[in-house]
């Protein structure tokens, strides 16, 4: 009998230099430890087959052996799980000496900064944001606008009409009337927004993006008007930069001005981006007509007001130097990582 359990012992010394792997070592404790089937547990279940007498010395050598195995392939597996660590540390071993590939930034598009900074300007003097519709009705945008149906005025502005009712708004001084039916005067809005015009060239485009400014309330006149695009001008074009006022006509205000200021480039004195004449026209303005006030159910004996309507496009192309209104709508990355300050 002890010959069976030396030949166990020698099969499990001269297997445990061959085995590599903690799966090895898995199997190879099946092999001989497991209960039913492992050459181990057989020689227990060999007991009652053994004459009584001796069946203590072989239950104390069969015993001896398994603690021994036991032994043996603990410490062979505990050696295999160590060294397969070892190895997943290396293979994954990560190089921090290697330089780093770096990380694209996005930037806000041009037409968006001139929107915020404009927002900006404007939300520090009191006005408040409102955003009108994309598509007006036509009394909106025309006709509460002191434009009717006949009115000349309306060939200023091809429209895209969707219906004879409803059309692609051309203004956002639409939003005007609609603030001024609901909300009293004292008025304070900034109305930013998407318009539309049939016109397609070098400085038009079909879709474009205005800035709608109005003020109603007692007392207001062309000077409050003049006195904020100083400061408005000041503040995106720089300390030095005046206002003049030009006159100029749209039916919704009387009177109403064309308003330039100094040439940001030349301080004035005359060069390419101002044509010589040391004036930049920058948006259309005017004392809010009274007709426009009585459309809205606002007494014009008690309260007047201003309006103007900045062109952001237009303003983007003359403070980044842009010749071709496309280039703003064209998404060409490598012109657009240029206009982001
Ligand atoms: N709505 C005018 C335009 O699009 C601009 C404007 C707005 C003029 C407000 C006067 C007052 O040309």
């Amino acid at each position: 009998m002890n010959a069976a359990l030396e030949q166990i012992k020698q099969e499990i010394l001269s297997g445990a230099e061959e085995i590599k792997s903690s799966k090895e070592a898995y199997e190879f404790r099946k092999k001989f430890l497991d209960g039913k089937t492992g050459k181990i547990g057989l020689l227990m279940r060999e007991m009652k087959n053994i004459p009584p007498e001796q069946r203590a010395d072989y239950g104390k050598g069969v015993n001896e052996l398994k603690e021994w195995a036991m032994g043996i392939i603990s410490e062979l597996d505990t050696k295999m799980k160590a060294k397969e660590l070892q190895e997943r540390y290396e293979a994954e071993k990560i190089d921090i000496s290697l330089p780093p590939q770096g990380s694209e930034q996005g930037n806000l598009h041009p037409i968006t900064l001139i929107r915020n900074q404009l927002i900006d300007i404007f939300a520090g003097m009191g006005f408040e944001i409102y955003e009108g519709t994309e598509i007006e009705t036509d009394y909106y945008n025309f006709t509460a606008l002191n434009t009717p149906q006949d009115h000349p005025a309306r060939d200023m502005q091809d429209t895209f009409y969707l219906s004879p009712e409803f059309l692609l708004r051309t203004q956002t001084s639409a939003g005007q009337i609609h603030v001024m039916e609901n909300k009293k005067p004292p008025i304070k809005i900034l109305s930013p927004g998407k318009v539309f015009r049939s016109d397609d060239d070098a400085t038009h485009s079909p879709m474009f993006t205005q800035m709608e400014g109005l003020v109603v309330d007692k007392g207001i006149t062309l000077c409050d008007l003049q006195g904020m695009l100083d400061v408005f001008v000041k503040k995106i074009y720089g300390e030095n930069t005046k206002t003049r006022l030009r006159p100029s006509y749209f039916p919704f205000t009387e009177p109403s001005v064309e308003v330039d200021c100094s040439c940001f480039e030349c301080g004035g004195k005359g060069c390419k981006l101002c044509k010589g004449t040391g004036w930049i026209e920058i948006l259309g303005a005017g004392v809010v007509n009274n007709k426009v006030l009585e459309n809205c159910g606002i007494d014009p004996n008690e309260y007047s007001g201003f309006a103007f309507g900045i062109g952001i496009e237009r303003t983007a192309m003359l403070k980044y130097g842009i010749n071709n209104i496309k280039l703003l709508f064209e998404s060409d990355l490598r012109v657009l990582k240029q206009l982001n300050d």
